[in-house]
């Protein structure tokens, strides 16, 4: 294969796939019938029968809870070992250990602390848009409930946080489980002090829990007065494995957190990981689990993230704000205030002159180029370049090239909504196109002409295009397995919350990691106005699911829902949560696919109120989208198709007493004029709405189609092109392989002439294997008798739980999966001298692994091994 450049590099990048497996390491499940007494520590004794099979090993992390997890996160010392492993009796699961990113943030504007003015009424726009300014006003704040952040660490020195650590202080309690230098494979150097002054992000988190108000800004935490718990699981750079996120889980148990925050996460799809399992049963044992839903929307559908998929947790999706921070300079000959588009004003004192770059304003290659050797130092002045035709990095380069420090792009067109632009941490705005114009004809008429930006000023606009709607980037679901995620949304786009001091203090990122802390600071508050509980805690997914608002797909057409697959049940109403007198559950009702199809379902109407309530049902249904084309997986925006699942409601309308509940029954058809091999997903919502002005919903969600037909191994040339037919082996220098000519084909397996396999995976995959068979043997013929039948000559890779891939054209991001094999199998030996082909094979989604008919098969070209008498 000849593809590009990056291709052969990514071979010798094994770890650098999109789920990031830290290589020879598991975490380990005992099971949970052992001795209660405990007699015999299951950790001594597992390790002794480690020893005594001649396993080498070295233990990341021990866990001991016995109604939450007992086991252990083991690296092997040689990866043969891992048979042995599996071998080991009173073991429940063991499962690779993931590398756990945090969600790239989609931007960030910092932002410098200023004056107090007084804080109630709280009119912060991302508090109004859920009902928590009226809960505010009512006086539930968090007092008293403690909330956990596994994140980045916590900057506490931030007075808007507290200014301190330690018990009395907002930041109360915590840990740090991993140090600066830790990056999820090097050993971590825990202390107990999380703070955060290199990264952000677990700041950033804090301060939509719980920063204090009164401040310059106008904006409080949604839960001000909880105790914070902050334990930090990532380094300054990098990610973190799975094994310290579920130590820190723990530790957040142990520590008694009514709720806790996973602001982390990456694409798997399955409900089935070590951390979403985890997560999920600590929700089960009525600690409130709020995780990112992701920042993978682009995608397409089918693409969950882990451990936001746990099946008892709130997975968390993003609307956009509805306002957009913005910065004023003013202009000397008195035009303006011109707008621009950044959080943290420009720290330039007094007037400044502009350095034009072309006088022509439908100039299509402005500053495209490098600037000619006449140009000045420009860092004296604001340089000013109009938008177009090649990157605004491109553009801020060639300034920079010439000492620029501060640039302002005009637009070049006249649009209504500008927004920020974000690259990296390029000091770049943009100004609206007349506004450039105006300044570029001044200085082209001779007026000597400056800008003085404004210090110390806050003020937002309205995002009309956005406000309110799904966050673009916000992940779409279903699970694999067809569950429910993302489970609500909550406000994720352009949010301002606090910083690292040493950052600025204040700063609007965007991003689930933005939304999930939302829900879990108005969990918070649910906590505290309905009474600590593990019946409360158990109930608040249903509370948030059923009490919020559904949100359409855009504003040009209200009438179309955006699909439950990205919008959850909704953006949450945290005031409706906790005072509405109906209560409604489940919050989610799961159809599944067409064959195994759930289509009786049934919700229960229960007034709590001390009047008597009418209630009317009807069925409001979402967008169905349309997530495949002939086996691909869509991208976003997915289009919608126009027909949606029906249903009998009965009784559609009631009326209850105060103490009353009834059983509603539903019986749903699911939409039958569409394909079902583009899997269509529905959803949508039952309403229930009273006399007395409230109005719940359950969100249900299916697909229209058997995912068991769904096609998971890519067997066609579309992604790499011709000659390039997936799955596909190449040598070392990247040339196919190619049978007919075997004398090419022989490995020797050093490190320079190993054979890669190239994968694609249309549809997620429970369990993948690459197994090596005889030259002789031919798979077509097998494969409609016995695929099993087949004699496998040793097992060269395992993949767990895996998600499909993107559409993205390097492994990195999830393009495609490259395996470099090095000649040894799982059983830790070289394979023989000889000749030999490659099976992959593939579960289909929900298929069953005793059925040969439910895994779907490709056989390579020959190749041959000839490793050197001793050893490669
Ligand atoms: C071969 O690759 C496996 C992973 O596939 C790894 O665990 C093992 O250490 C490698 N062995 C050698 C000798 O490089
Ligand atoms: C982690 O850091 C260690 C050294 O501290 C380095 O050897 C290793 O390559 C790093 N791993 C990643 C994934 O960056
Ligand atoms: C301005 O630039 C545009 C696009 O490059 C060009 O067509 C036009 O002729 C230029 N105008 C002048 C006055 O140079
Ligand atoms: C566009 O601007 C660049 C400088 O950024 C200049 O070199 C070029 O001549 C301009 N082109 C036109 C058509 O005005
Ligand atoms: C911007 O990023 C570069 C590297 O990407 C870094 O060297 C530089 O210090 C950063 N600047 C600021 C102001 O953070
Ligand atoms: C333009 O204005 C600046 C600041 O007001 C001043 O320093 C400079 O001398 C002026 N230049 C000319 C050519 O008038
Ligand atoms: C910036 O100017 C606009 C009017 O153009 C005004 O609405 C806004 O309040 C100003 N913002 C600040 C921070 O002064
Ligand atoms: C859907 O059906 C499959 C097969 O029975 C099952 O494994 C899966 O858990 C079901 N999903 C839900 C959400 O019930
Ligand atoms: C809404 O309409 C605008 C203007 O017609 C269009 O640019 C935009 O793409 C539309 N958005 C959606 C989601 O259809
Ligand atoms: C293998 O080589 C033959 C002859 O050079 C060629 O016709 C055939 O297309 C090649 N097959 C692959 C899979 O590259």
């Amino acid at each position: 294969m000849r593809v590009n450049g990056a291709v052969s590099l990514l071979g010798l990048a094994l770890t650098a796939y999109a789920l990031k497996i830290v290589p020879n390491a598991y975490i380990v499940e005992f099971e949970s019938s052992i001795d209660l007494t405990r007699r015999v520590p299951p950790h001594a004794a597992f390790y002794a029968e480690l020893e005594s099979a001649g396993v080498s090993y070295s233990v990341r992390t021990e866990y001991d809870v016995p109604e939450l997890f007992v086991g252990t996160a083991i690296e092997l010392g040689d990866a043969s070992h891992y048979q042995a492993l599996s071998s080991i009796g009173g073991v429940k699961a063991i499962k690779p250990l993931h590398l756990v990113s945090r969600p790239k943030p989609v931007n960030i504007m910092t932002w410098a602390s200023g004056e107090n003015p007084p804080y109630l009424p709280d009119t912060e726009s991302t508090h109004v848009m859920t009902g928590v300014d009226k809960l505010h006003a009512e006086g539930f704040t968090g007092r008293d409930i403690k909330v956990g952040i596994i994140d980045t660490g916590t900057d506490y020195t931030n007075p808007w946080l507290g200014g301190c650590f330690g018990s009395g202080c907002k930041v109360a309690l915590g840990w740090d489980l991993v140090g600066d230098a830790y990056n999820g494979t090097n050993l971590p150097m825990p202390d107990p002090d999380p703070l955060d002054q290199c990264e952000g992000h677990g700041t950033h988190v804090a301060g939509i829990i719980g920063a204090n108000p009164g401040n310059f800004y106008g904006i409080s935490g949604v839960a001000y007065d909880a105790t914070l718990a902050s334990y930090r699981v990532f380094g300054c750079n990098a990610d973190s494995g799975e094994d310290v996120i579920i130590n820190a889980m723990i530790m957040a148990y142990n520590d008694s957190c009514d709720v806790i925050n996973l602001s982390l996460g990456g694409v798997q799809g399955w409900t089935s990981s070590q951390g979403a399992v985890v997560a999920s049963r600590l929700a089960d044992l009525g600690m409130i689990v709020a995780i990112s839903a992701g920042n993978d929307g682009a995608n397409g559908a089918w693409y969950a993230s882990d451990p936001a998929e746990g099946q008892s947790v709130i997975s968390v999706a993003s609307v956009d704000n509805v306002v957009t921070p913005i910065q004023n300079f003013t202009l000397s000959d008195g035009y303006g205030p011109v707008p621009y588009y950044q959080a943290v004003p420009y720290s330039i004192d007094g007037p400044i002159p502009f350095f034009v770059t072309s006088f022509n304003t439908t100039n299509t290659t402005d500053a495209c180029n490098p600037f000619p050797d006449d140009t000045p130092d420009l860092s004296g002045y604001v340089t000013l370049i109009r938008r177009g035709t090649c990157p605004f990095l491109t553009k801020a380069a060639n300034a920079e090239a010439k000492g620029a420090i501060w640039v302002l792009i005009y637009d070049n067109i006249d649009e209504s909504s500008l927004l920020a632009i974000s690259e990296n941490n390029r000091t770049m705005s943009l100004i609206s196109q007349a506004d450039g114009i105006h300044i570029v004809n001044a200085i082209a008429n001779g007026e000597n002409i400056t800008a003085t930006f404004l210090q110390n000023t806050v003020a937002n606009i309205a995002n009309p295009a956005t406000g309110g709607l799904i966050s673009t980037f916000s992940s779409i679901g279903p699970t694999y397995d067809m569950f429910f995620k993302p489970s609500v949304a909550a406000p994720g786009g352009n949010i301002l919350s606090t910083f690292p001091v040493n950052f600025g203090s204040f700063a609007t990122i965007s991003g689930t990691s933005m939304s999930s802390p939302f829900v879990a600071g108005s969990s918070a508050l649910l906590v505290q106005a309905k009474g600590r509980s593990t019946s409360n805690a158990l109930r608040a997914r249903d509370l948030l699911e059923t009490t919020g608002k559904v949100i359409p797909a855009s504003y040009n057409d209200t009438s179309i829902l955006q699909t439950a697959a990205q919008q959850g049940s909704g953006l949450i109403n945290v005031w409706n949560a906790i005072h509405y007198s109906t209560l409604l559950t489940p919050g989610e009702l799961l159809l599944n696919d067409t064959a195994n199809f759930k289509g009786d379902q049934t919700i229960k109407v229960f007034n709590t109120g001390v009047e008597k309530q009418f209630y009317t049902i009807k069925h409001v249904p979402a967008g169905t989208v349309i997530t495949y084309n002939d086996s691909l997986a869509i991208n976003s925006p997915l289009p919608f198709s126009d027909v949606t699942a029906n249903v009998h409601i009965f009784p559609s309308s009631f009326s209850l007493f105060p103490g009353q509940a009834l059983n509603v029954s539903l019986k749903f058809i699911p939409p039958t004029a569409v394909d079902p091999t583009t899997f269509p997903v529905y959803s949508g919502y039952i309403m229930v709405e009273s006399d007395s002005g409230e109005s719940l919903h359950s969100s249900y969600l299916g697909v229209a189609g058997s995912l068991a037909t769904a096609h998971i191994i890519d067997n066609t040339d579309a992604f790499f092109g011709p000659g390039n037919t997936l799955p596909l082996l190449t040598d070392a220098t990247g040339i196919n392989i190619n049978y007919t000519d075997l004398a090419a084909e022989y490995f020797t397996m050093t490190p320079d002439d190993q054979p890669t396999l190239y994968m694609r995976f249309l549809f997620g995959t429970f369990l993948a294997y690459v197994d090596l068979v005889s030259a002789s043997l031919n798979l077509e013929k097998r494969e409609a008798s016995s695929f099993r039948g087949l004699p496998l000559l040793g097992n060269i890779l395992e993949l767990d739980q895996w998600p499909r891939s993107s559409s993205a054209t390097d492994a990195a991001d999830n393009g495609f999966f490259p395996f470099q094999w090095n000649g040894t199998c799982a059983n830790g030996s070289y394979a023989a001298n000889g000749e030999y082909k490659m099976v992959l094979r593939a579960l289909r989604v929900l298929g069953d692994p005793a059925n040969d008919a439910d895994w779907e098969a490709w056989m390579s070209p020959i190749f041959g091994v000839n490793i050197t008498a001793g050893g490669p």
